[in-house]
């Protein structure tokens, strides 16, 4: 049975169908990888904890930003700012803010889907390892350093394999999305989350147990001030939304399919609380292993896909942890990915009317095409900079441009407008009615938004496209030293 919304739409069989789609849609790569990839490069706790402060200070204000809009217009991102904006006398053009959302969570999907096929690859020689070596033995016996730590430059290299398990993905993803939101959508949040964070518990409790706790501990939650550099606070902010999934109209697309009985205050700081915390029990999960294999936690895409492996070679049921963390990451990257499918397909159903499996297949067509660019950005293609004229784009191949484009342009430039857009463009009634919030939460909420977030969102974007200037403006304010943050995602 298709649940609906108080307008009749499908929407969320209940609340708490809500809450585990936003939190598997905010919970993903961004978290597992990104999130230790980002601490290990910058210094471990100094970023951990600004990273905390921002989600409280930007992220949450912008999340109920973005799901109010969307339970508001019951519609497609686009159509739901511009009834906002009309029933407050404003333009319709804030729709645009929306229009651009969808463009970007359709740029996301097309390589996400990319960084999901390699996960499909992990989970695949984890399982032919599993069967060589059995259940009990370390993953990759008798294989040398060097080789598993070609294994991933050599399956990155590789364009069949590359584009073909995009392709996997992306069907995987199109299988739940064309089924609907109660029926495709909400089901593999609901079914995939829970197994999700029994893994997570799961694999974190035997590294915590096996591996270096103390020194995870210390490395994560020690706070050195002077580590606090421009960088390091303008990577935990990027970070900070990006796993929030904020800026590609995503939350407002899934708050249309809430109904009016919910508090969106309280829905809000739940989803940002789970994914703030699958971020740090991710950090908890992979250093001890790591540390413990006497490996450098260092950052970029190599943490997951070289160093792990490595460490998995040290430990007794190597390969079954590995395969067993491979099939979490890769879950959590579905809950997003079916996420980023749904933003522009919704948009496309509304727009041409067209009926959902329809739009869904050309949606993930067009993905397909971008995905391929991306898949063969990292062999064949990595001489195509696309973008490489402008120097914040330099030297980068097409899946690193999508991700720059996305993560330091059009996602803050989303959530700036968006918090422009509540904190004084929206009717104040209107905003009140929706928010579920009330006393000095209330007060706080609008000085956030209407203040705090974007002001902080425009040093982000300015740090993004200057990111020299930027570093050096802080280092003169804070006299922290600058380090590099480079993250290879
Ligand atoms: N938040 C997701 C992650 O951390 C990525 C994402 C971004 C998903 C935007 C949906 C929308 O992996």
């Amino acid at each position: 049975m298709v649940a609906t919304t108080s307008t009749g739409r499908d929407g969320w069989s209940s609340r708490s169908a809500f809450i585990l789609a936003a939190i598997g849609s905010a919970v993903g790569l961004g978290n597992l990888v990104r999130f230790p990839a980002e601490a290990g490069a910058n210094g471990g706790g100094a970023f951990v904890l600004f990273y905390i402060l921002c989600i409280v200070l930007i992220g949450l204000p912008v999340l109920l930003s973005e799901t109010l809009i969307g339970r508001h217009g019951q519609a497609a991102a686009p159509e739901s700012y511009r009834k906002v904006a009309e029933e407050s006398g404003a333009s319709k053009s804030w729709e645009l803010v929306a229009t651009l959302g969808v463009l970007s969570a359709f740029l996301v999907l097309s390589f996400y889907c990319v960084l999901g096929g390699w996960v499909l690859y992990y989970m695949y020689l984890f399982v032919a390892d599993l069967i060589a070596t059995g259940v009990s033995g370390p993953a990759f016996d008798g294989m040398s350093f060097e080789a598993v730590d070609a294994l991933f430059p050599a399956m990155i290299a590789n364009g069949p394999v590359t584009v073909v398990l995009n392709l996997i993905f992306l069907a995987i993803t199109l299988f739940f999305v064309a089924r609907g939101v109660s029926g495709g959508i909400e089901k593999v949040a609901v079914y995939l989350m829970p197994l999700f964070f029994v893994l997570l518990v799961g694999i974190t409790i035997y590294s915590l147990i096996g591996g270096a706790s103390q020194e995870t501990f210390d490395y994560l939650f020690t706070f050195e001030p002077e580590k606090l550099t421009g960088e390091v606070m303008l990577a935990a902010v990027g970070q900070a939304f990006f796993s929030l999934s904020l800026g590609v109209a995503g939350m407002v697309t899934y708050g249309a399919y809430v109904s009016r009985e919910v508090n969106l205050a309280g829905t809000s700081a739940i989803i940002g609380a789970a994914d703030t915390s699958v971020a740090l029990v991710a950090g908890l999960c992979i250093f001890p292993i790591v540390i413990a294999a006497g490996l450098t936690p260092n950052g970029g895409l190599g943490l997951m896909f070289q160093t792990l492996p490595h460490a998995f070679q040290e430990i007794p049921f190597g390969s079954l942890i590995g395969l067993a963390f491979f099939i979490m990451v890769g879950f959590a990257a579905l809950t997003s990915s079916v996420a980023l499918m749904e933003v522009p397909s919704a948009w496309v159903i509304d727009q041409f009317r067209l009926p959902r499996p329809a739009a869904v297949l050309l949606v993930t067509a067009l993905a397909a095409v971008f995905g391929t660019l991306s898949a063969l950005s990292t062999g064949m293609l990595s001489g195509f900079h696309p973008l490489g004229f402008l120097p914040m784009f330099e030297g980068l191949g097409f899946l690193d441009t999508l991700d720059t484009l996305t993560s330091k342009l059009t996602m803050p430039i989303g959530a700036l407008f968006t918090a422009v857009f509540i904190g004084w463009i929206a009717d104040k009634r209107l905003v009140d009615s929706e928010n579920g919030l009330s006393g000095g939460l209330h007060y706080l909420w609008r000085f956030l938004v209407r203040w705090f977030c974007p002001l902080a969102l425009l040093l982000i974007l300015l740090g993004g496209i200057f990111p020299d200037r930027a570093a050096q403006l802080f280092a003169a304010l804070g006299g922290g030293e600058v380090q590099s943050a480079e993250v290879a995602e």
